[in-house]
């Protein structure tokens, strides 16, 4: 039967060692036979590592995992042969970034370097808001074109998912036009775009004094126009004292479960507004940043099955020193994603990998909780289905082949190229 579903492939790869990230009893058996621990490397089931496998995709999708052990040698005459050897894992998700952007912030970085706090820039008008006087001044194609190498470099290291948010407009107009050009991109290259409307980002100068009002706007008008034209598949909110306050994220999210948009939200970064709560209350997907959650305080996560997404790189270049509370995240089961929050004034860092390597050292995950935080982990906070970010049958054909000795070694090694091919839909491509 398995070896049917090999001969009606479009494309097989043999003599792979799977990362499956699954958590299926079938893989962790075989993991905790076979996943590395012989060579001292630490281990646990998470990576779901299955050795010596072979594996079928067809119309897209993996149709069949079976260990090479168990194939008919016949078959490889005629069989298309996409590729031998290496460790494989699924396609990287990188499931919160602000991508499509212009202007540079590279003086406000100079500014922060001598002492100014991120919040005190934001006030005075610099922050958000001067990436948002370049934005606005962007045509689409511009925009576009901008974003075009920050994308090759997600993809380049093996990115297959990225989710974009909008955020640099804060004008119908604007934020309708970043969350179109989000869309051009995942249509112009093989990556899927997942996207997210951010229009309460930052309080736009034209409404300085009145926020209610621009919270109207974005309820009103913005909500609406974005789920219409399908242009937003979720909806975020900045909950922070240079944001707005819960009861206008509030009434953000009331608005986008009207319009069936999933929720996000920026909750908990430079303080405990109890954001994190009350958007896992409305049944967000994910809350993210998160270093002033509270650790006593995790049960609407727990209860709402939302994901808490670490963004290392914004702790990192803010020079942040309060920790997320990871072991309490961690007790409590609540899937921890990590993303590279792209953006010019937080995490101008075009890295997943990289995002991988601080969460370990500054957050202290371990790499198989990193790359699940990357993988599977990613995928559920931006409400893909179960099986995306893993290696299984009927998943996605999103399939990464490394020239690498163990999967921890994908949160250890930074700059050094081990991808050998991105599978993308089951078409390799871009490399
Ligand atoms: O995720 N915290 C709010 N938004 C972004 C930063 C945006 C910016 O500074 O341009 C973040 O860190
Ligand atoms: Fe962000």
């Amino acid at each position: 039967m398995i070896m049917n579903d090999f001969c009606d492939a479009d494309k097989i790869w043999l003599d792979l060692d799977l990362v499956t990230m699954s958590n299926s009893a079938a893989s962790s058996n075989l993991a905790a036979s076979s996943d590395g621990c012989s060579q001292g490397y630490g281990c646990s089931q998470g990576y779901g590592v299955q050795k010596s496998m072979a594996l079928a995709v067809k119309n897209g999708r993996i149709s069949a995992i079976a260990p090479m052990i168990d194939m008919d040698k016949a078959l490889f005459l005629k069989a298309n042969i996409a590729g031998r050897g290496g460790w494989m894992t699924p396609g990287l998700i990188d499931c919160h970034s602000h991508l499509v952007f212009a202007g540079s912030r590279a003086q406000e970085f100079e500014q922060r370097l001598q002492g100014v706090p991120y919040e005190q820039i934001a006030r005075e008008g610099g922050g958000i808001l001067s990436t948002v006087r370049a934005t606005r001044g962007a045509s689409e194609q511009q925009l576009f074109d901008l974003a075009v190498p920050r994308l090759q470099a997600l993809m380049s290291e093996g990115v297959a998912t990225l989710e974009i948010k909008s955020g640099y407009g804060l004008t119908l107009k604007d934020e309708l036009k970043m969350l179109r050009v989000a869309r051009q991109l995942g249509e112009a290259f093989p990556v899927q775009v997942r996207t997210t409307l951010l229009g309460a980002h930052a309080l736009p100068p034209e409404f300085v004094a009145n926020s209610d009002a621009y919270i109207d706007l974005v309820c009103e008008q913005m909500i609406p126009a974005a789920a219409e034209q399908k242009l937003a598949d979720a909806v975020d909110v900045f909950c922070e004292g240079i944001g707005f306050s819960p009861v206008q994220c509030e009434r953000v999210f009331k608005a986008a479960k009207n319009y069936g948009l999933a929720i996000k939200g920026h909750t908990e970064q430079l303080s405990d507004l109890k954001g994190s709560q009350l958007a896992a209350n409305y049944g967000a997907l994910s809350v993210d940043h998160l270093e002033y959650l509270d650790a006593a305080a995790l049960q609407p996560l727990v209860e709402n099955g939302t994901v808490a997404v670490l963004l290392p790189g914004a702790f990192y270049f803010l020079r942040e020193t309060k920790l997320p509370p990871i072991q309490a995240l961690r007790n409590a089961g609540i899937p921890m994603a990590i993303a590279t929050d792209f953006n010019p004034g937080t995490s101008p860092l075009a890295s997943l990998r990289l995002m991988m390597n601080m969460a370990c050292t500054l957050f202290r995950l371990t790499p198989e909780e990193a790359l699940a935080g990357v993988t599977c982990h990613a995928a559920k906070a931006l409400g893909l289905s179960d099986d995306s970010g893993r290696l299984v049958v009927g998943a996605p054909a999103d399939m990464l082949l490394w020239d690498i000795k163990h999967p921890s070694e994908l949160a250890y090694q930074i700059g050094v190229p081990a991808l050998k091919q991105r599978i993308y839909q089951g078409e390799t491509s871009y490399v």
